[in-house]
């Protein structure tokens, strides 16, 4: 499917209009961050995702190091919500564990600021071509060139990410299972196969880091 440059406008604006209309994403996207306290809370995360926030390379717990601040805590606050099903990491996004919007604010800031990865799990690298083409034609507009995202846009980061796990999201975005996807993005990639997919992921997982 062939998609033009209006179309893609307004399903941004459709978006960040309903990224915004969630208050407390806007709140705690506001507040003034306290690295040391989201450090401590970060010790329970830290039993899935590693210390260095790298999760691991077979896909079950994906790298959250680097990620955007602003992406880090929509998905803290879609999955306490269950706006996104992660029934693994759920019991630990309550008010109880990680705090209000301040202690959103933290620990995102904390797990932003760690340093990024390209020890990542990879495909089988017999796609890349193809992935190239796929995402330079689909994927571009919203995650940039090299994959580094927007934080502004709520747009994840997806460089430096492991192949299972790109790969696991891809194919839950397209069939429906993750609620929090983006309508844009689901649009572009509901006709792709596995396949397709598999070479996508391939290709994401071996980008090189951008600088910042
Ligand atoms: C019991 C294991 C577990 C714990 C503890 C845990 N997580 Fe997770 N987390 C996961 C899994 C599994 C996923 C991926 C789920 C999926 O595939 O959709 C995930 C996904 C995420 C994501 C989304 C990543 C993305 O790229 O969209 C963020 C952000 C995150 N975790 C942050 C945290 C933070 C911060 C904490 C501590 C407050 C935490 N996690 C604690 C298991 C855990
Ligand atoms: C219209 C903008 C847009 C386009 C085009 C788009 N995406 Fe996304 N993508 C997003 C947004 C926004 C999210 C996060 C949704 C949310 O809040 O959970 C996302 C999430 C993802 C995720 C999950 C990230 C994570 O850490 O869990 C992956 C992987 C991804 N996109 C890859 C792609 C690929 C590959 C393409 C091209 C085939 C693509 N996207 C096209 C906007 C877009």
């Amino acid at each position: 499917m062939k998609i033009n440059k209006m179309f893609l406008a307004i399903l941004l604006v459709a978006y960040s209009t309903a990224s915004f209309g969630s208050d407390e994403v806007a709140e705690a996207v506001k507040l003034t961050p306290n690295s040391k306290n989201g450090k401590v809370t970060y010790e329970l995360c830290a039993s899935c995702h590693e210390k260095s926030g790298w999760g691991k390379q077979d896909g079950s717990f994906p790298v959250i190091a680097g990620q955007h601040r602003t992406v880090i805590i929509k998905q803290l606050i879609d999955i306490r919500a269950r706006n996104r099903e992660n029934p693994t990491m759920f019991p630990f996004t309550g008010d109880d564990v990680i705090g209000g919007a301040q202690g959103l604010a933290d620990v995102a800031e904390y797990v932003s600021q760690l340093a990024k990865t390209t020890e990542v799990g990879q495909g089988d690298g017999t796609q890349l071509n193809k992935g190239e083409a796929l995402y330079k034609q689909k994927c571009v507009a919203c995650h940039g060139a090299n994959g580094q995202g927007d934080a502004d846009n709520f747009f994840p980061r997806i460089q430096g990410q492991h192949y299972a796990y790109l790969l696991r999201q891809l194919q839950w975005i397209r069939d429906g299972r993750r609620k929090n996807a983006n309508p844009g993005m689901l649009a572009l990639i509901k006709n792709l196969d596995d396949k397709n997919l598999s070479a996508i992921a391939d290709y994401v997982s071996r980008m090189e880091l951008d600088k910042k």
